[in-house]
């Protein structure tokens, strides 16, 4: 049987195993995926874990992956460039535990998948400067986007964001951005605002080009005030769970040898799950 798992601390919220499990079924396999509780201390001990061989790979969420790399023998060009990975590869042959990360790949193919119209954008306006407006950035710079304007709470953030991409990298006043959205092709919130429990974005979308796509990494809720407010204004929305689903596809592709479809049952598997009575 073959095995993948997922770190993390914490690591119950995951919805990873919903996503891979629901494949594994679908597809036949003799496999698992497993969550496992890992603290900071213990990543060492985990590295080990995978060196022992009992799994083809995995993967790696908060607050591992930036220090996962440090445990790899080798790193992907994106997972270098975003300096984080989401996605481990042990390599049977060479003995080696390969970092990757797909959270690019996974912004990008929801894209493709739900509002294709994006890669004619010029021009993104990027809510946030955490980790995933790293992946997110890194996407937009492959795609081609030429401006890419980045509003933070902590501008010292935002100004070492733009740091991957300085040509193409401008700040803007989080307070106050209406500018950038009225210009901006595409809109993306990497914030945690709007999320159950957070505060929601306080963003006008009055300005915003008819053409715009808005798009959230939050995916529960579902649809998020950002997103009811773009469609409401009859604008291309798209939610952040395609996100999460594509960006899962690349690992289950290394670990089991099948390039796993993000179909509408997948989809509907994981929103009955989000949105199942706590
Ligand atoms: P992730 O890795 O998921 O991107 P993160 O690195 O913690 O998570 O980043 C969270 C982002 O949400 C940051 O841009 C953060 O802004 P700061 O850099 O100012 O902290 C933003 N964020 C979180 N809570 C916020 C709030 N209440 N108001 C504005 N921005 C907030």
């Amino acid at each position: 049987m073959k095995a993948a798992f997922i770190i993390g601390d914490p690591i119950k919220h995951s919805r990873s195993p919903l996503i891979h499990s629901y494949w594994i079924k679908k597809y036949g396999l003799d496999a698992s995926y497993e969550a496992t509780h890992v603290i900071p201390s213990a990543l060492s001990e985990f590295e080990a874990t995978i060196r022992n061989g009992g799994f083809e790979g995995g993967n790696v969420t908060l607050p591992h992956k930036q220090a996962i790399i440090r445990h790899a023998d080798t790193v992907s060009e994106t997972a270098r460039a975003i300096g984080a990975a989401n996605t481990i590869i042990w390599d049977r042959n060479s003995q080696t535990i390969h970092a990757d990360n797909t959270d690019a790949y996974g912004f990008t193919a929801n894209l493709d998948s739900e509002a294709p119209a994006w890669r004619k954008g010029k021009s993104a306006l990027v809510l946030g400067a955490g980790g995933a407006a790293r992946a997110i950035i890194y996407a937009l710079v492959q795609a081609g986007f030429q401006t890419i304007m980045i509003a933070n709470r902590t501008r010292e953030s935002a100004v070492d964001l733009a740091l991957m991409a300085p040509d193409n990298c401008r700040i803007v006043a989080w307070d106050t951005p209406s500018d950038a959205v009225a210009t901006a092709d595409l809109i993306i919130n990497t914030t945690s605002l709007g999320m159950i429990g957070q505060p929601s974005l306080e963003l006008s979308l009055s300005r915003t080009k008819q053409s715009a796509i808005v798009t959230d990494i939050v995916y529960a809720p579902l649809e998020t005030s950002l997103l009811a407010e773009a469609k409401a204004r009859g604008l291309t929305s798209v939610d952040g769970l395609g996100m999460l689903l594509h960006q899962a596809v690349p690992g289950f592709q290394e670990w089991f040898g099948i390039r796993p479809d993000v179909d509408a049952g997948l989809r509907d598997h994981i929103v009955s799950d989000l949105t199942r009575p706590a």
